[in-house]
């Protein structure tokens, strides 16, 4: 009896042939996903990473709700004319602070995985009011009202515990010095040592905005000051073993 002879008997037995096709899955389901229980992190590790400032978070919060990754995503792939633009290609380590994550989909206005530090506040200021007063060809809506709105930070410390609970690595002292870390980053004659000890010295303190009060302009010119710019890409070092 050859081996073709054999499977016929398969074939013709219903039953037979479920209980294999099922063995057949369930070995290949185990191989796909058994190692997975035993790598520590499916994310390699890169330095500079750290949770979002306070301000950055309801800056992030900002962006999300008007919509702003419907015409931007925030993921550069590794293509020489997208590494040629916006610069060196997204890690998945950039984005494992993001519930939900920015890679979006859609890009009416350019990548902004890297915007940070690419232009200076007044330019986003200016460029947020009214757009087409820097970009005349621009098709981006006008936010100038996020400058009217100010804003007190009353629910930042719950906003950080809902992150943490999704695994945001917030320290309990992080969310008990929100509040404080939220009101300092923008007044550089503060006192912003805690602020620099829990994320760094290199967090922007400044009046994003130019104006007096926190404003929600404020919180997302945080926001997208800091995108790209944790990761020091002049030392980075891919690590190919894993
Ligand atoms: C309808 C689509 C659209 C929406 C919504 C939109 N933008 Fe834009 N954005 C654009 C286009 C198009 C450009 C390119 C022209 C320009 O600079 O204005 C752009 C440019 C930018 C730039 C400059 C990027 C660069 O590298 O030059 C930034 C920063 C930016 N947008 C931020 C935002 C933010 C923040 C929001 C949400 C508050 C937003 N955009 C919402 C379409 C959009």
């Amino acid at each position: 009896m050859g081996i073709l002879d054999k499977h016929g008997i398969l074939e013709k037995n219903i039953t037979l042939l479920a209980i294999f096709a099922f063995l057949v899955v369930t070995i290949g389901g185990l191989v796909q996903i058994v190692p997975l229980f035993y790598l520590e992190n499916t994310i390699e590790d890169v330095e500079g990473m750290r949770p979002y400032t306070p301000l950055e978070l309801a800056g992030r919060d900002i962006y999300i709700r008007e919509g702003c990754y419907v015409c931007h995503s925030q993921m550069i792939r590794p293509m020489r004319d997208e590494v040629e633009r916006y610069g060196h290609y997204s890690l998945a380590a950039e984005s494992q602070y993001d519930h939900p994550f920015q890679w979006g989909s859609k890009r009416t206005g350019p990548d902004l995985a890297r915007v940070g530090g690419r232009y200076s506040d007044e330019w986003h200021v200016d460029h947020l009011r009214n757009p087409q007063s820097v970009v005349p060809e621009s098709v981006m809506p006008k936010y100038g009202f996020l400058e009217a709105k100010l804003i007190d930070g009353e629910h930042i410390q719950d906003l950080m515990s809902t992150h943490k609970f999704l695994g945001v690595p917030y320290t309990d002292e992080m969310i008990e010095a929100g509040h404080e870390d939220f009101l300092v980053q923008t007044d550089p004659f503060g006192d912003v040592d805690g602020l620099f000890e829990r994320y760094g010295d290199a967090v922007n303190v400044r009046n994003f905005d130019g104006q007096p009060g926190i404003s929600e302009l404020d919180a997302l010119i945080a926001y997208l000051q800091m995108l790209g710019t944790l990761v020091d890409f002049s030392t980075f070092e891919p690590d190919a073993s894993r």
